[in-house]
């Protein structure tokens, strides 16, 4: 049987995006194109403070771990970004009042009833010359990407993140009093709690690794063209497996340890993510050019396994990432956005390095004022 009409592709848009007093953007207004945007300037004119804004709406959140402070104008007390988003057929308009002491969110004009429901709208990935540290940096970098990796699939995994580092703080504070004040009572509580929360977060991830490393290999494999064995491991602290009794177990018999020291030693708040090339682990002896093909391939195989699960590409944010690639994987890069079906926000100092011919649109970046170009 044949399909009775043509099939609507699910796609996510940012049509519309409008600032104002964000960092150095006092004003901006621009319709954005449904594939390619591409913020072209010398460096400190604003670029990346629009990318800023963009993952802003994507996250609530700074990827720099900006406070709102930072993020409003200098001279005044107040900022927005509204972004007008097409998601799977349905447009929102989503916007974002920041004063030093809050941010207020807004969803086609309503309070929306938790910032939950704000969270997973708009679904972007990011990729920025800091995203080196993912694979060469602490393996906080590395908890992460994968954390964040997962959130963009499912909302809900910011919330047990959360729970899980709160319940992990309080065992903290605890560990830290005096004998004399220590209730050992509330410790078993607590290590119950801990373990719970902390086995789902390790069954997370590990799940949601086993389905990223196909993409992840396929993508450096395309990006390095040649055939290379490639790992990815998921260390949990302490070896011990992701179910929550084990977890449990190793809360209790690192007890007098972590009394003595005053913090949790065991849990996924110290999970690591090994990444081992022909067998030799990268972090230690790849070359910079190879980081940079891993953090490209770990990048599109998030995009990858996020329209897996979402149905449709998650918007793509490159952030001055010609100037980090060499020539080659540049190029590589370029020809693997052509079959991108998503939209693209790209900033660079240069449009010639890009070699993006069609379906797009320039944007000129200068002290923080925005043009068009053609
Ligand atoms: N809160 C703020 N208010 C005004 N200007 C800011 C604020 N935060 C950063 N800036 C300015 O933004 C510029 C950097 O913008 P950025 O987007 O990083 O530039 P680039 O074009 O190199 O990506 C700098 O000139 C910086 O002084
Ligand atoms: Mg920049």
């Amino acid at each position: 049987m044949r399909a009775t009409g043509p099939s609507v592709e699910s796609t996510l848009r940012i049509l519309k995006l409008a600032l104002h007093q964000f960092r150095n953007i006092a004003e901006l207004a621009i319709e954005l194109n449904p594939r390619f945007n591409i913020f072209v300037g010398p460096n400190a004119q604003g670029k990346t403070n629009i990318l800023e804004s963009i993952y802003l709406l994507s996250s609530l959140q700074s990827f720099k771990g900006s406070r709102n402070r930072e993020l409003i104008g200098w001279d005044v007390d107040e900022a927005f970004v509204r972004g007008l988003v097409e998601r799977d057929h349905v447009s929102y308009e989503v916007l974002i009042t920041l004063t030093p002491a809050q941010k207020r969110v807004k969803i086609d004009g309503k309070s929306p009833k938790s910032s939950f429901d704000v969270f997973g709208l708009v679904n972007v990935v990011l990729f920025a010359p800091e995203d080196l540290r993912i694979t060469k940096g602490e393996p906080d970098a590395r908890r992460r990407f994968v954390d964040r990796a997962i959130f963009n699939a499912d909302s809900g995994h910011l919330e047990l993140v959360r729970n899980y580092q709160k319940v992990l703080r309080n065992r903290n504070n605890l560990l830290k009093q005096s004998p004399a004040e220590r209730n050992l009572a509330l410790l078993e509580v607590y290590d119950e709690q801990l373990g719970e929360l902390g086995g789902q977060l390790m069954q997370r991830r590990a799940s949601f690794l086993e389905e990223l490393a196909p993409h992840f290999s396929r993508a450096f494999l395309e990006i390095v063209g040649e055939e290379r064995e490639l790992q990815l491991l998921y260390q949990t602290s302490g070896g011990i497996s992701t179910a929550s009794e084990a977890l449990v177990g190793a809360l209790v018999a690192a007890r007098g340890r972590d009394l003595r020291r005053g913090s949790t030693s065991v849990g996924p708040h110290l999970d690591d993510l090994e990444l081992l090339l022909e067998g030799r682990n990268t972090r230690a002896f790849a070359s910079q050019g190879q980081h940079r093909a891993l953090v490209l391939a770990l990048k599109i195989g998030e995009i990858a396994y996020l329209r897996e699960k979402l149905g449709f590409y998650p918007a793509l944010m490159l952030d001055d990432v010609s100037s980090e690639l060499d020539r080659q994987r540049n190029g590589q890069l370029m020809e693997y956005l052509k079959g991108f079906g998503g939209q693209v926000f790209i900033t660079t100092t240069d449009l010639v390095h890009l070699g993006i011919d069609s379906d797009y649109q320039a944007f000129r970046v200068d002290a923080g004022t925005v043009s068009r170009t053609s």
